[in-house]
């Protein structure tokens, strides 16, 4: 290494003024483990324990949802607006007791939101997701009004808002991987002709205004993060150029770190392996090439995140202008990935693979191997090495209709919470059938 060089163990000054131990940082994994109330609990303290003792600088929370009726999956976490937040501060206490900063990822779905939850998938415009013989897995898009767009900046507002109140030292908006604000951005799925669709500057707005409001509700020395893509790899999709403008706009606002990827459920690219046609630049570090190119003309420090398991990696990404390097899956098989690499500098961490012919079935499964990583974690049992990808994946089903029926049960009861005391004949169409044991989680 060079005298001066950057290296992970370099501690970081953030444009808020907070100060970030290292370089590595825990990148957003949607857990799926919240409990009854779509909260987090002992499960994900636990996970999160784990992480916190494994020596990253700042750890991100798998995406929180800004609304109990828009959600990228079952058992995911909710972020209530109003309420008792302990849950919250116990999770946000667990993250920062090794000294790292927590940052609280918030999403919305749009037209990514699967068919059994049950509910409308609001989006900027009525095109589906394009999945072949899985797009019916998912609800058909309506498109959100203008006052709809408004609701959703507040919502993301005051979510964050809840989060540092939490005790978060920061929030990241999630506006990429094809949820909700990468499809205002997406011309594929943004078809809009009036001030939210056309051209960038409309395509971006949505996420500009919620970072103008985020900044605006938490103050100047909050952390305000954004994942965004590099590109859609797809045809007539997002591009890495207006990516960059994006970025630029972005560091105008001063956000403390923007975080690229890259894809959507179309095509993966976030997991390496993109829509046929398309292919990230390299096999570790997918977006590290796309990056280096935005760092040269964007004023925000960067974070590139994908396919990272060796800290030799790592050093290339910080070389090739960006500030931190992020890393998912690994930590979810090594989760003090970061202390094995100070003691073994060669250390390889381990990347989910599955080699399954149909595309979207195997990056299923990858995702499957993960999650069980996640669940054993928060159960305190040890990671596996090697899991088998169909039993991960049957676990994962068997896991996700539990995490379904207690979804459905909750917001039955915040149906007729809200609506009983006045017509007590109305009720919504959801079953709402006895869920014996959460907490019995399937490993
Ligand atoms: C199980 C799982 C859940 C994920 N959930 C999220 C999420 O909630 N938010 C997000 O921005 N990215 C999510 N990702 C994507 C990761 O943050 C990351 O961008 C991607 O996995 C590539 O990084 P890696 O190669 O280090 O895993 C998830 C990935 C996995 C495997």
């Amino acid at each position: 290494m060079q005298q001066n060089q950057i290296s992970m163990a370099t501690p970081v000054t953030l444009p808020c003024g907070q100060v970030v131990k290292n370089r590595i940082v825990k990148a957003a994994m949607e857990e799926n483990m919240a409990d009854k109330q779509l909260q987090p609990d002992h499960a994900l303290y636990a996970l999160y324990r784990y992480w916190a003792h494994g020596g990253a600088g700042m750890i991100i929370t798998g995406n929180v949802m800004i609304d109990a009726t828009a959600m990228t999956g079952p058992g995911g976490v909710v972020m209530p607006l109003e309420g008792d937040l302990k849950a919250f501060e116990k999770w946000a206490a667990v993250i920062k007791s090794g000294g790292a900063k927590a940052i609280m990822q918030l999403n919305h779905p749009g037209r990514q939101m699967p068919r059994e939850i049950g509910e409308v998938a609001w989006a900027p415009s009525d095109v589906p997701l394009s999945l072949g013989r899985y797009t019916k897995r998912f609800a058909k898009p309506q498109p959100m009004s203008c006052e709809q767009i408004h609701q959703i900046t507040h919502q993301f507002a005051q979510a964050a808002r809840r989060a540092k109140e939490a005790g978060f030292d920061g929030v990241q908006i999630h506006a990429a991987h094809g949820y909700l604000l990468s499809q205002f951005l997406s011309p594929l799925a943004n078809r809009r002709e009036d001030e939210w669709g056309g051209s960038l500057k409309n395509r971006a707005r949505l996420l500009l205004n919620i970072v103008c409001q985020v900044r605006a509700y938490c103050g100047n020395h909050f952390i305000v993060m954004v994942k965004l893509n590099t590109a859609d790899f797809q045809r007539g999709g997002f591009t890495a150029q207006e990516a960059t403008e994006v970025a630029q706009w972005l560091a105008g606002l001063n956000v403390d770190v923007v975080e690229l990827s890259g894809g959507n459920y179309e095509s993966p690219a976030m997991q390496g392996t993109a829509q046929e046609g398309f292919a990230v630049s390299r096999r570790d570090a997918y977006f590290a090439d796309v990056a280096k190119q935005i760092s040269e003309q964007a004023d925000v420090p960067l974070m590139t995140t994908g396919g990272i398991v060796r800290q030799e990696t790592v050093q290339q990404v910080l070389d090739n202008g960006c500030t931190f390097a992020g890393i998912a899956s690994a930590l979810a098989f090594t989760p003090d990935l970061m202390r094995k690499w100070q003691q073994k500098p060669d250390y390889a961490g381990i990347k989910p693979e599955c080699d399954w012919q149909d595309k979207t079935l195997a990056s299923l499964v990858k995702m499957a191997k993960v999650r069980r990583q996640l669940r054993r974690l928060g159960n305190d049992l040890t990671t596996m090495h090697n899991p088998t990808g169909f039993w991960s994946l049957f676990l994962d089903i068997l896991h996700r209709r539990k995490m379904t029926m207690v979804y459905k049960a909750y917001i039955s009861a915040k149906i007729k919470e809200t609506i009983a005391p006045m017509q007590p004949e109305v009720t919504r169409c959801v079953s709402s059938p006895v869920v014996s044991d959460v907490a019995s989680r399937d490993l």
